[in-house]
């Protein structure tokens, strides 16, 4: 296994060994692709584990389900609790956390609505994303041969199973061609994401990312970079970016949950800037962490602390 296991599974309110969180095969998520799911992470902070923007996280999961017609049993409140409890029983400091909601087994066919809906949340200790060195040192990245899918096709706000099929596709050519991710342009050819994160670019001292009219999800990383950004007096627009333009800015980052921020310091072997990490995203990057680890004032209340765990 490429991850640490960790000892316990929240399984539709009970927790379970982990070797023992199984679903039947004929469960309809993987058949059909109908699940949604959240990427969260708890931090280690003075004050004992915290969770980074949790209520966020849950209510983008609640939204998701809802777009898809699934009504699950448990409301936010409900969740938070469960994955509050899930870090605990677990005894991490700090840890990854992935909530799903899916469909289970009930019937075989496409219509979900026979199938109960079931959740699960797992957590378990997971380091930098896009490699050790990613942060500090900057990725390598082409722009990939694959498209987003186009819009009202599979509803990208949505943080969707399905969607993460066109997104398998990005990332194994990225790989297969020695670069860390790959950026995906949407149907009009525009820039939109990575695989897995959301993209930034520094233009002249301002920062431009993609509005998500261009097929993104709306990631809980990205808006706190667009929040700390113009706390800190960068102007920060949301607009249609043509690819070249990745190849001419000052500095390209990604963000998310699992990537954080991590510099991006070439593109289809274009070196980016000088090459290494620009200021503007070591600025950010310091805000963010500092926020997350609790070593500086959590202004906007985004760190949940893991009841049982103070210190
Ligand atoms: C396709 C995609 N875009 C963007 C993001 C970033 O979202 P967030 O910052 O909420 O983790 C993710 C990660 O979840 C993702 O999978």
């Amino acid at each position: 296994m490429a991850f640490a296991k960790s000892s316990k599974i929240w399984m539709n309110g009970e927790f379970v060994d982990w070797e023992n969180a199984t679903v039947h095969v004929l469960s309809h998520a993987l058949h059909y692709g109908s699940s949604v799911f959240e990427g969260i992470r708890s931090y280690r902070t003075p004050k004992g584990p915290a969770v980074f923007r949790l209520k966020d996280h849950l209510r983008r999961l609640l939204d998701s389900a809802k777009i898809y017609r699934i009504d699950p049993a448990w409301d936010e409140k409900a969740l938070f609790d469960a994955v509050m409890k899930t870090i605990r029983v677990n005894r991490l400091e700090e840890c990854y956390v992935r909530p799903l909601i899916y469909r289970g087994y009930g019937d075989v066919g496409v219509n979900p609505r026979p199938c109960p809906v079931e959740a699960m949340i797992a957590v378990w200790e997971w380091g930098a994303y896009l490699g050790p060195e990613a942060v500090e040192k900057g990725v390598d990245v082409q722009v990939s041969t694959w498209q987003r899918f186009a819009p009202n096709t599979l509803p990208a706000m949505a943080k969707c199973a399905a969607n993460y099929m066109n997104s398998q596709l990005v990332k194994m050519e990225a790989l297969d061609n020695g670069f860390a991710e790959g950026i995906i342009t949407n149907t009009g050819g525009r820039i939109c994401e990575g695989s897995g994160e959301n993209i930034f670019l520094v233009w002249r001292g301002r920062l431009l990312t993609p509005p998500l009219s261009a097929s993104i999800l709306p990631g809980i990383t990205r808006e706190s970079v667009i929040t700390l950004a113009r706390e800190m007096g960068y102007e920060v627009v949301e607009q249609e970016i043509p690819r070249e333009a990745l190849y001419v800015c000052d500095e390209i980052f990604f963000t998310g949950t699992a990537a954080e921020i991590t510099p991006i310091r070439s593109v289809d072997r274009i070196s980016v800037g000088g090459g290494s990490k620009g200021p503007v995203t070591k600025r950010l990057q310091e805000r963010y962490a500092g926020i997350a680890s609790g070593t500086m004032k959590d202004e906007h209340g985004w760190l949940d602390f893991v009841p049982g765990g103070e210190r």
